[in-house]
Formats: structure tokens, C-alpha cells, sequence
């Protein structure tokens, strides 16, 4: 059984690479090097799976989900500039790629080992990436 929680957090990055040239993270990343940022309305899907307990007749409670949602993901990052806020990303591009991967870490430190978490992250509302795990 799979459940999951939506949560949704506003932050700005800049896509660069300090080892390349202007022109080079100009023709690789475009309008998304913008040397001042831009933003993103991001709406991160967080899908655990795992026994339904016989007790609760709950996956996962969903409350506490949240919980660790709001404290690992949106306390972190929503209303911050990733690139400059955010120390997980100092030596890491934040792509979505990359964000979802640190979304994924954040939260598996968090979750009991018997669920299997997978995390899709919506950067826009065409482009979507998926993690979980590998
Ligand atoms: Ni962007």
C-alpha cells in the first residue's frame, strides 16, 4: 500500500557552475543562470509504502508524516534562495534532480526503515522528477 502527502514550498535558485565559464553556464543552463535568481513554486509529492498495521489501519499516520514534512523540507527551505540560504546546496547545482535527492535523504533519515520512500518533486507544471532512492 502506498500513501502519500503533498506539500508545497516557494524558493529561489540560480542553476551554475562556478567551475565553468559565463559563456559555458550560459549556453548549458540559460535563462536558469540568471546572476539575481528566480523562483519556483515547487509541490513536492512524498509517497511511503508499507504495511497497513492491523491496529491503526494506517500505512503511515499521516499527521506525523507531515510533521516531519514541515520540519525537514518546508522549515528549510520554502521562502529561501537555495544557492544562498541553504547549506545543503553550498557545493551542489540545485537542479531539481538535486532537489529532490536532498528532499529524499532529509526525509528517509526521518522515516522508520521498514517504508520505501519515493519522492516526485513538480518544479513547474510540465516538469516533474522522481526519486527514490537510486
Ligand atoms: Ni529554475
Amino acid at each position: 500500500m502506498k500513501v502519500c502527502r503533498i506539500a508545497k514550498f516557494n524558493a529561489a535558485h540560480r542553476l551554475y557552475r562556478p567551475d565553468w565559464s559565463d559563456e559555458k553556464n550560459n549556453l548549458i543552463f540559460g535563462k536558469c543562470n540568471n546572476p539575481n535568481f528566480h523562483g519556483h513554486n515547487y509541490k513536492l509529492e512524498v509517497w511511503v509504502s508499507g504495511k497497513i498495521d492491523p491496529e491503526t489501519g494506517y500505512v503511515i499516520d499521516l499527521k506525523v508524516l507531515k510533521e516531519i514534512i514541515n520540519n525537514e523540507i518546508i522549515e528549510r527551505f520554502d521562502h529561501r534562495n537555495l544557492n544562498l540560504d541553504c547549506p545543503e546546496f553550498q557545493d551542489l547545482n540545485p537542479t531539481a534532480e538535486y532537489i529532490s535527492i536532498v528532499c529524499w535523504d532529509l526525509l528517509r533519515a526521518k522515516l522508520d526503515s521498514t517504508y520505501d520512500l519515493s519522492v516526485r518533486l513538480w518544479e513547474t507544471e510540465n516538469n516533474l522528477f522522481e526519486y527514490s532512492g537510486s
